[in-house]
């Protein structure tokens, strides 16, 4: 077998994207598990900047099958638009498959993710306002619509309006007006007409993939601690970023599994609201987001930026099982001096020996950090470990060491060619 995860291994952004372009080149399919168009993975292909925000980042390449899994939400009016600028671009793309078990996502989700964060008022999540949350629970409570029956006219326009009418009762709730069935309808046959030709079943396909040993790529969308199980809860996405999301999104078993890579930043970033140990809310905290460009792919807004976190980054790696770690944006600490990095969390002056799982438990609890030194100037050129500043190595090596998890790949810029594999036996297993 020779199938990789690859997994965001803090709170999302961590340049899955650039990973899993990069990996692709040897890749037969590249299966998005989970998520929606929150998401947004940038690719950078010499002049040419790619968004994707549902399309498997390995499109690229015409060899891939390219796949939005059973366990996406996904947002058709988005998929057309993103595929009609991706092959503007690039007209020799992959060949897309959209799993008919894949969820949708309806004008009425948007809506109510607005109006249900308005009311949240302070407590608000932050989300991407994409609908991801509402299409969920519409899944969860067996009130969702499969892309499978918006592409079957007759199954569709029954389910529309069994759902549309508790809909809009719903939306009476918070005041706002009723959606008219057949504007929406009318609006989403033509998605369905576009979408139809890309849909079929293909569990069966990559189980047989993964059977014969052909290279398999799972990608994953947010990051471990968004997960909705296991980041902090209640600020989190709503559906399985985590490596065991792969098996839920797709269909394949945990043994089917090789390998897993968790790509994370050689610092921390979270967009939205929610616990953050290790934020820095000073000018160190702007000049990484500064020198970074933290701003959100998707949303635009400013990032959240602070230390590397290796007390979740740990917890991170076992929760994942990774096999090993992509550490991203090595460059971007370039200049900021001293880094901290946080190994240890206290509470009340005693080490705390758990994992917090409520969020009223963060409450109080402060990192404890080591001191690495840093490194100054441009390290993009760099295209060998040795080629990095020796305190750069180091930290690579500190990073390893507390995580108790090889360093696979390191990236020193956005560009493909800025990418360092240092470990080649950890990536297809
Ligand atoms: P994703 O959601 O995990 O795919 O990450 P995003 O695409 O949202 O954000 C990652 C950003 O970092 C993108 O703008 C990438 O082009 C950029 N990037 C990727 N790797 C590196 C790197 O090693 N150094 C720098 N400076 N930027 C990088
Ligand atoms: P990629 O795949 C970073 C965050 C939102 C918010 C929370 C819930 O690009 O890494 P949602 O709209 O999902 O209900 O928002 O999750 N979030 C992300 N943060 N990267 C992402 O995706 C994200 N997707 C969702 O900011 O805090
Ligand atoms: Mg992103």
């Amino acid at each position: 077998m020779a199938t990789l995860v690859i997994v965001g291994a803090q709170w999302g952004d961590e340049a899955k994207g650039k990973i899993v372009d990069v990996l692709s080149a040897d890749a037969l399919y590249v299966v998005r598990y989970s998520g929606g168009n929150n998401a947004g993975h940038t690719v950078i292909v010499g002049e040419d900047t790619f968004k994707f925000h549902l399309l498997p980042a390995g499109i690229l390449y015409p060899q891939v099958t390219a796949v939005l899994g059973g366990g996406m939400a996904i947002c058709p009016k988005s998929l057309l638009e993103e595929l009609d600028r991706t092959i503007a671009k690039r007209p020799e793309i992959g060949n897309l498959v959209v799993s008919p078990a894949a969820h949708v996502v309806f004008p009425y989700h948007r809506l109510l993710d607005q109006l249900e964060e308005e009311a949240r008022g302070l407590n608000k999540i932050g989300t991407t306002s994409r609908g991801i949350g509402p299409c969920y629970t519409d899944k969860v409570q067996r009130n969702g619509i499969r892309i499978g029956e918006m592409v079957e006219p007759i199954v569709f326009e029954r389910r529309l309006r069994e759902v549309l009418a508790v809909k809009n009762q719903l939306l009476s709730m918070f005041g706002h007006p009723a959606l008219d069935f057949d504007e929406l309808h009318t609006e989403f046959q033509a998605y369905a007409d576009r979408i139809r030709p890309y849909v079929r079943n293909i569990e069966t396909d990559i189980q047989n993939a993964v059977r014969k040993g052909e290279r398999v790529m799972f990608e994953g969308a947010q990051g471990t601690f968004l997960d909705l199980d296991h980041g902090t809860y209640p600020y989190v996405t709503s559906s399985h970023p985590v490596s065991a999301g792969a098996c839920l999104g797709t269909g394949i078993g945990p043994r089917d599994i090789n390998s897993v890579l968790g790509v994370c930043k050689a610092y921390t970033t979270r967009v939205g609201s929610g616990p953050f140990l290790s934020e820095l809310t000073n000018e160190i905290g702007n000049q990484i987001r500064e020198q970074g460009q933290e701003f959100g792919t998707t949303t635009g807004r400013p990032r959240r930026c602070g230390w590397l976190d290796l007390v979740a980054l740990r917890h991170s790696s076992r929760v994942n099982s990774l096999s090993g770690l992509v550490l991203t944006r090595i460059d971007v600490l370039s200049g900021v001096g001293d880094l901290q990095v946080a190994t240890a969390y206290k509470k009340d002056g005693n080490v705390l020996d758990h994992w917090p799982s409520c969020v009223h438990e963060w409450e109080g609890v402060e990192p404890v950090y080591e001191t690495l030194p840093g490194w100054s100037g441009d390290i993009r050129g760099a295209r060998k470990f040795e080629d990095l500043p020796q305190t750069a190595q180091n930290y690579v090596r500190f990073v390893e060491k507390f995580t108790e998890t090889p360093a696979a790949i390191l990236s020193i810029g956005p560009d493909r060619a800025e990418t360092m594999i240092l470990r080649p036996d950890l990536i297809w297993g």
